[in-house]
């Protein structure tokens, strides 16, 4: 098969995690006999210094011309402490996400049974963990109308949705729960929101249609309680953009390393990969990042965007050995233990494929 893939490495780690991904894809096209074309853009800060622009129409027309976007990460702390800076690199992840479609975010939350003991929660909480997040990725407060009044002294930002986006977002909910357990649950706060009645509303008539998957409508901050006391007793989770937003960061923290989650953004004709990690500038260069987010993205990738369901269950299964064999970088080590790099990390899950 030929995969035509973008490659969007942006700022901080990205690039170094980018380049295990790409080692690991590679390999897998080897052994399977595929054609990788990757074609390599500008994104975030990086873009910013080049072009002035952290998502520029050349780099969207790379994106267009792909089967498959596969992203590493966007921001930079010179952009974090200064309010006044007119562009920064989260617009160009907005302006992507936009003008690609992606209107759905994938984010799973499962755990290694090698790495129990790394999660903050206690094993018998989490034991079993497997749920997937559908966040809404293209409305809501996040690009409702905002602004200041009273010469700068008030400031809003608006949450609006209407009924097609809930649906399709929730459409996917349960065609993806229809796939697992059959259990959907709708995150909103419909007792105080507007916007959420209509999404409770929405899910409620869309029921009808789904009759063997079981629904349940939890408020956000009861799920915010509840995802870190049984999160196993969750299976697909559907949500607003700003929930999701933060329920995601919470549950990855389920698995014991924000370095191991992937995730996926998808829309009608354009997909997107990437981990859901951030830049982590602080290790920007030290060898340190974990690969295995953006490792797990592109494997998602060869499942979602190609239909090759074994060369993403191979790529699963190398990264479960390289956790068995303890082959990590240092977020998964104990105390003091030195981890392996990031590269090392990439070198012994290409060994796997091809060895
Ligand atoms: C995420 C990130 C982004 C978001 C930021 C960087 C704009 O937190 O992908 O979850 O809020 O969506
Ligand atoms: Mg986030």
């Amino acid at each position: 098969m030929n995969l035509k893939i973008a490659l969007l490495a942006g700022d901080g780690i990205g690039p170094e995690v980018i380049d295990q991904a790409v080692k690991v894809s590679n390999a897998i096209a080897k052994k399977f006999n595929h054609r990788i074309k990757w074609s390599s853009a500008l994104t975030g800060a990086a873009a910013i210094d080049a072009l002035g622009d952290p998502y520029p129409e050349k780099t969207h027309e790379v994106c267009l011309a792909a089967d498959a976007v596969l992203f590493g990460a966007i921001g930079h702390p010179r952009f974090d402490n200064d309010p006044s800076a007119k562009v920064r690199p989260e617009q160009g992840l907005l302006k992507m996400r936009q003008k690609l479609g992606l209107f759905a975010n994938i984010r799973p939350t499962f755990t290694f049974p090698s790495l129990l003991d790394k999660s903050p929660l206690k094993q018998v909480r989490i034991k079993g963990t497997d749920l997937v997040f559908l966040r809404e990725l293209t409305g809501g407060i996040y690009f409702g109308e905002r602004g200041r009044l009273d010469n700068g002294n008030t400031a809003f930002d608006t949450c609006k949705y209407t009924r097609e986006e809930i649906k399709r977002l929730a459409k996917k909910g349960f065609e993806l729960a229809m796939t697992r357990s059959k259990k959907l649950c709708c995150v909103d706060k419909a007792n105080v929101l507007e916007s959420s009645r209509l999404w409770r509303e929405t899910v409620q008539i869309m029921e009808k249609e789904y009759p063997e998957v079981e629904v349940s409508y939890e408020f956000v901050d009861a799920v915010a309680m509840r995802l870190v006391q049984w999160p196993n007793t969750y299976d697909v989770l559907i949500t607003e953009n700003l929930f999701g937003d933060i329920l995601t960061d919470e549950a990855s923290v389920i698995s014991g390393s924000m370095g191991l989650m992937p995730s996926a953004s998808v829309g009608t004709e354009n997909a997107l990969y990437e981990p859901i990690h951030g830049s982590f500038p602080q290790a920007t260069g030290l060898g340190i990042a974990n690969p295995l987010a953006t490792v797990l993205s592109a494997a998602m990738m060869f499942e979602m965007s190609f239909g090759l369901t074994e060369e993403g269950a191979l790529i699963r299964k190398v990264v479960d050995q390289s956790l068995a064999a303890g082959i990590v970088t240092e977020d998964l080590k104990e105390n003091g233990e030195k981890g392996n790099s990031t590269s090392e990390v990439g070198d012994y899950l290409v060994s796997m494929i091809l060895g």
